[in-house]
């Protein structure tokens, strides 16, 4: 059901052939279809139907203030990690109020921003930022409403860099830290416990996981009640995964059908912070194939795109589907790679295609922790964004020039 797909023997976005996109806009260019974000989203939303809930969309996966200001408005929250993040979402015309400020390193100027900005939650990492919180408060004379990141110690059977839910990562505090800072927090003025919080990883496509963190989180709940502590709400975090191969993902209904039976009489109101559910597969990324070469026995077709544009592939070895954009005949087995001095410089290996150069290639699933992630490195200029809404397209992001990343750089004095 995607809104990439093939009409006769040419690949589109939405009612947009990615021909005209690149012929528009070059290569290599991330093209992102509003109506899978938005069905995406609304999908999540609805799989909790009336159970009291807020889905508050990660940024970090793509935070192109165009994505956020779909999301924002259709109601979305937004899940941030910096100060930078949030001047997008208030650019993007979110409600600071449906803001939930993770992350285990936030500054006193980030949390000051925030606070100011009258964000919903701070999810406090560690008992050395609940203490800098109440200074922030005090500061500004406000109170700052927040909950307690817990690490359940559970294996989100993801890829090692992504899961954070175990004893060994950074993220979080244990049950015990938990409630001690829940019973601390008592005797602070400016910090306000409404909530409690976890986030186990990401591209999780097993409910078990989640359900063992649920269990940890209501026996915290349990432990606190007994200290006539209460809360408002429970944030579960992000990480439902996609499919990008052969994976299973979890079905939206069958995950929220477990959450809440898993909550069973805890009836506190869910929060969410999807981000690659939202985006991933609402985006492609579209590059050229430069030229084809053979060595020795492999045989590769090198793009225009590189890792610096999609690190995905290099960082974690992932699998992403790459397609052609006009289907041909004569299919043969190519690396797909990009021009950057680095063997972990590829996109996928050995894959059957139809390609010559000046083809164009979709590298499928790139709408999360695509763009977001990309670098300057080999002085490349960053990609364009488009969005593709109906049969209209626009450059939400402008591609970069050399200019934009000479800007900031000076030579030292004679
Ligand atoms: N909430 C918190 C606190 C997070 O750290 C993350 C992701 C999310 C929500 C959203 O998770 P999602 O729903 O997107 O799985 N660059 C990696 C993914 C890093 C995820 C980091 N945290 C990748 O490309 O796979």
């Amino acid at each position: 059901m995607s809104s990439f797909h093939y009409k006769h023997e040419d690949l589109y976005a939405e009612d947009v052939p990615l021909s005209e996109i690149a012929y528009e806009y070059g290569t290599p260019t991330y093209v992102y279809s509003r109506n899978d974000i938005e069905r995406a989203y609304r999908d999540f939303d609805h799989a909790f139907t009336d159970y009291p809930h807020s889905v508050c969309y990660s940024v970090k996966a793509n935070s192109n203030i165009a994505v956020l200001n779909i999301l924002a408005n259709l109601g979305s929250g937004f899940d941030i990690v910096s100060g930078g993040e949030l001047q997008r979402v208030l650019k993007a015309g979110g409600a600071p109020s449906k803001v939930v400020f993770s992350g285990v390193g936030k500054t006193k100027e980030e949390l000051m921003f925030a606070l100011k900005a009258g964000i919903g939650c701070f999810n406090v990492e560690s008992p050395a930022e609940l203490d800098l919180l109440e200074c922030v408060g005090q500061e500004a004379g406000l109170i700052a409403p927040a909950s307690v990141r817990v690490n359940p110690d559970v294996d989100a059977g993801t890829h090692p860099y992504i899961a954070t839910g175990l004893k060994e990562n950074k993220f979080g505090v244990s049950r015990p830290t938990a409630v001690s800072m829940y019973i601390k927090s008592r005797q602070m003025k400016y910090v306000n416990m409404i909530g409690i919080d976890c986030h186990i990883g990401s591209q999780i496509t097993e409910i078990e996981p989640i359900i063992e963190a649920i269990t940890e989180i209501k026996k915290i709940i349990d432990e606190l009640a007994s200290h006539g502590i209460t809360l408002e709400h429970v944030d579960l975090g992000g990480g439902v995964g996609i499919r990008y191969r052969d994976e299973k993902p979890i079905p939206l209904p069958t995950y929220a059908e477990a959450i809440i039976n898993a909550m069973g009489d805890h009836q506190h109101r869910l929060l969410f912070e999807p981000g690659r559910h939202i985006v991933a597969n609402a985006g492609i990324l579209l590059t050229k194939v430069q030229l084809l070469k053979k060595n020795h026995e492999s045989s590769f077709a090198i793009v225009d795109a590189a890792m610096n544009d999609l690190i995905r592939p290099a960082l974690y070895g992932s699998w992403q589907n790459v397609i052609e954009v006009k289907r041909r005949q004569k299919k043969q087995t190519l690396s797909i790679v990009g021009p950057i001095c680095e063997t972990a410089d590829f996109f996928a290996h050995k894959r059957e295609l139809a390609v010559e150069p000046g083809d164009l290639v979709a590298i499928e699933a790139s709408g999360a922790y695509g763009f977001v992630m990309s670098s300057n490195y080999n002085s490349r200029n960053r990609a364009a964004e488009v969005i593709v809404s109906g049969s209209k397209h626009y450059c939400v992001r402008t591609r970069e020039t050399i200019e934009h990343q000479l800007l900031l750089e000076r030579t030292l004095p004679p």
